[in-house]
């Protein structure tokens, strides 16, 4: 049927209803413009003084396109730098695909992003690019959810303090069999990775995977499962940053296969875990795995499979890529510097050879400032986004002097530049992009200047746990070789997926 089939009283009236619709919707629009610019106005809102200078502003694509093209050749954090040098101003709005996004690397931003208006944001829909894979839980929730699963987790996680040394132990000895010490090259980053999935699996489930040993005949593939976590999480990045319409084309049979193998292999060690918790009587009792599980911890709260699922991967996600890229990029730069590798060496040599306990290990000062120092320079996680869920303001960034408070409105979101914010020359001195352990050993950064774990209500609750391993398979390394060389050419460069790992660690050791 067409307008002009309508008889004129009945296309009169479509047209007066069309005109109503038309009048409500621009009075609401028009209202809700009014209401915005008097709450900025109370709250003393500036417009935001730096603006990202679009060749073609609509859709933002002249910026897609610089960003492509700074992933692809691994200087991301260095472009995103230089965009926030030359526009004088630590907070900017930009535009992407017509949406005005607000890019932030200054502390107080952050500070009220992340504590003090920390209900007024989410972790604007990461779920939706990030739970093929892992589902729901602690990382991938907001609200009433997330606050559910925090609660269930943290305690549990308390009681487990910090990584079981003796664990990481039997790992570590697999690592150093791949590792030669005639003077031939590896590249220690792909080994970081494998090293701390086989650590990861087996605080999680009670079992390692084992992807540095390779598969063992009549188990299930613990490589294979590896292999399709890493590319299933792979495609994730990529469709974090790809265009809503071509988000629409969906998964492809590919991914979905890999989200179906980690499921199945998950699955099996959730079963074994329920089958235990129908036989315990609710009193403190040995675990089948003979050490703290996070899986069986989980089921003495929930026995939802699906719950337990969620929770597992997002620990896995959570906990896996970090704890190995600080690895690699660490030794990256350890590598380049064979003075502070001597000097590890000479701070070890106190422990006789014996392998370091949790208290010895914070008593290694060097070795705490060579991972305070690598989480600054090389932030494991560079960027976070969150969206503002409401109307809402950040205190910096508005007006003239960039001083004012600017208004943030329902739905926008907020890219918090946190490897920026630890690379500024302004807070860190001159030598900002300069790896120096040793600055902090008097350096006392502001409370919001760094934050490698993040801070406020949603800080990360693994942080004991992977200063302890990254800590721990640092110290026996340094037991171990007495000559650690760079053997690569140039300078650090990013491996940017969901976190920022060392494109390349290429080393050579020789055995002490
Ligand atoms: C060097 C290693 C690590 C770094 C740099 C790191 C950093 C971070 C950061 C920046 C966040 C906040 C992310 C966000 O909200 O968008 C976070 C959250 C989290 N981290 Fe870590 N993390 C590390 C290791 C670990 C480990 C080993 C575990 C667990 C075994 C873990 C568990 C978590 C969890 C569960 C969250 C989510 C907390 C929540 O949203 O309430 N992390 N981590």
């Amino acid at each position: 049927m067409s307008f002009e089939t309508l008889s004129p009283p009945r296309a009169q009236a479509l047209a007066l209803v069309v005109l109503a619709l038309v009048l409500i919707k621009t009075s609401q629009v028009l209202l809700r413009a009014h209401r915005r610019r008097q709450f900025a106005r109370q709250h003393g809102c500036e417009p935001v003084t730096a603006q990202y200078p679009h060749k073609f502003p609509y859709l933002g694509m002249d910026r897609i396109r610089e960003v492509r093209q700074a992933r692809k050749e691994h200087r991301m954090i260095k472009w995103v730098h230089q965009k926030f040098r030359e526009a004088g101003q630590y907070t900017q709005s930009i535009k992407i695909f017509n949406k005005t996004i607000i890019v932030t690397s200054e502390p107080a931003n952050i500070k009220a992003v992340f504590a003090t208006n920390f209900n007024d944001f989410d972790t604007a829909g990461r779920l939706d690019f990030i739970g093929q894979v892992i589902g729901k839980g602690i990382f991938t929730t907001d609200g009433e959810e997330w606050k559910h699963s925090r609660a269930m987790i943290r305690p549990n996680f308390v009681r487990a303090q910090v990584a079981n040394i003796d664990a990481i132990e039997v790992y570590l000895q697999d690592l150093l069999k791949l590792l030669p010490s005639d003077g031939t090259s590896v590249d220690l980053q792909p080994l970081f990775f494998a090293l701390t999935i086989d650590t990861s699996t087996e605080f999680l489930f009670g079992e390692s995977v084992h992807s540095l040993r390779g598969d063992e005949p009549g188990k299930p593939s613990g490589v294979a499962f590896a292999h399709a976590y890493d590319t299933a999480l792979q495609e994730c990045a990529i469709r974090a940053t790809q265009s809503p319409l071509a988000r629409l084309m969906g998964q492809s049979q590919q991914d979905k296969q890999n989200c179906k193998t980690v499921h199945d292999f998950v699955q099996r060690y959730i079963g074994e875990a329920l089958r235990w918790r129908q036989t315990w009587d609710g009193k403190e009792k040995a675990l089948p795995t003979g050490q703290y599980t996070f899986l069986y911890e989980l089921v003495k709260e929930t026995t939802d499979p699906i719950v337990l699922r969620g929770e597992v991967l997002n620990m896995l996600l959570a906990g896996r890529d970090t704890t190995a890229s600080l690895l690699g990029s660490m030794f990256f730069q350890l590598a380049k510097r064979p003075d502070v590798w001597e000097r590890l060496r000479a701070e070890a040599a106190e422990l006789h050879g014996a392998k370091p306990t949790f208290e010895e290990l914070k008593n290694l000062k060097l070795l705490q400032y060579c991972m305070k120092e690598t989480l600054r320079v090389n932030t494991i996680v560079p960027t976070i986004v969150r969206n503002a869920n409401k109307d809402t303001t950040l205190p910096s960034g508005g007006g003239k002097d960039g001083q004012s408070p600017i208004f943030v409105s329902a739905g926008q979101m907020i890219f918090c530049q946190m490897a920026v914010m630890h690379l500024r020359e302004d807070i860190w001195g001159p030598d900002a992009g300069v790896w120096n352990p040793d600055r902090w050993a008097t350096l006392r950064p502001g409370a919001w200047d760094y934050l490698p774990f993040l801070g406020g209500p949603r800080v990360c609750i693994g942080q004991q746990y992977a200063l302890t391993e990254a800590g721990y398979v640092t110290a026996r390394m340094v037991q171990t070789f007495s000559g650690l060389t760079s053997r690569d050419a140039g300078p650090w460069q990013e491996k940017l997926t969901l976190t920022c790992a060392s494109k390349e660690t290429n080393v050579s050791l020789t055995l002490a």
